[in-house]
């Protein structure tokens, strides 16, 4: 039987976003069966209701990459007490049109870092609401924020702190639980 497949998208277009190092750890910490494929969002446009009907070939892409997944897991900065602005675009295009919503009821986990004292808290009770109207599967416990960033990563991109990387392993265990039980009633 092949691996459940979740998608991975997030991180900063910074080439060392402490996000996307994060992102790409948890490719190591899936539990067995699973693979997380990050998918990349650098080159989305801007989203456009009018191009709906005639998405470009990036979109298509990208919208396939969430199809297939039975799963989402998102890894977030916080910018400005809120969500990046990047990634919520590359959210609005994979919920849209309606008709062709990859998103809704997928199960969904979320983890933020940040350089400042609460770790990107603030983003992730913005994207919950985002969440919530899509009507995904929100995995809410444990939560993972990763403080003080700059100080907790390695000089090989690796996050070092034990109790944090603990909580990721049961964060994307729940995750993979959620996502067996969405692909078997597919
Ligand atoms: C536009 C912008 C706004 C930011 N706003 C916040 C903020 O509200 N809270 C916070 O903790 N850090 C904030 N930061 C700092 C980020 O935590 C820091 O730049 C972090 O490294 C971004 O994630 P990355 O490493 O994945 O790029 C902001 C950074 C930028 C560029």
């Amino acid at each position: 039987m092949s691996n459940i497949r979740i998608a991975g998208i997030g991180g900063s277009l910074r080439k060392e976003s402490f996000n996307s190092k994060l992102l790409y750890q948890a490719k190591g910490l899936m539990p067995s069966g699973m693979d997380l494929d990050v998918v990349p969002i650098g080159s989305l446009p801007l989203y456009n209701q009018d191009d709906d009907e005639n998405p470009s070939p990036e979109v298509k892409k990208f919208k396939d990459s969430l199809r297939k997944a039975s799963g989402i897991l998102i890894v977030s900065p916080e910018y400005n007490y809120s969500l990046p602005g990047f990634l919520k675009n590359a959210v609005d295009i994979g919920s849209r049109p309606s008709s062709d919503n990859v998103l809704r009821g997928k199960p969904v986990a979320l983890m933020s870092a940040s350089i400042g004292t609460f770790g990107g808290m603030r983003a992730q009770y913005h994207w919950r609401q985002v969440f919530l109207f899509l009507d995904m599967r929100q995995i809410s416990k444990p939560e993972v924020f990763v403080n003080f960033a700059q100080d907790k990563f390695d000089n090989a991109g690796k996050l070092k702190d034990p109790n944090t990387l603990s909580l990721i392993k049961e964060l994307l265990a729940h995750l993979s639980n959620a996502a067996n039980e969405y692909a078997a009633i597919q």
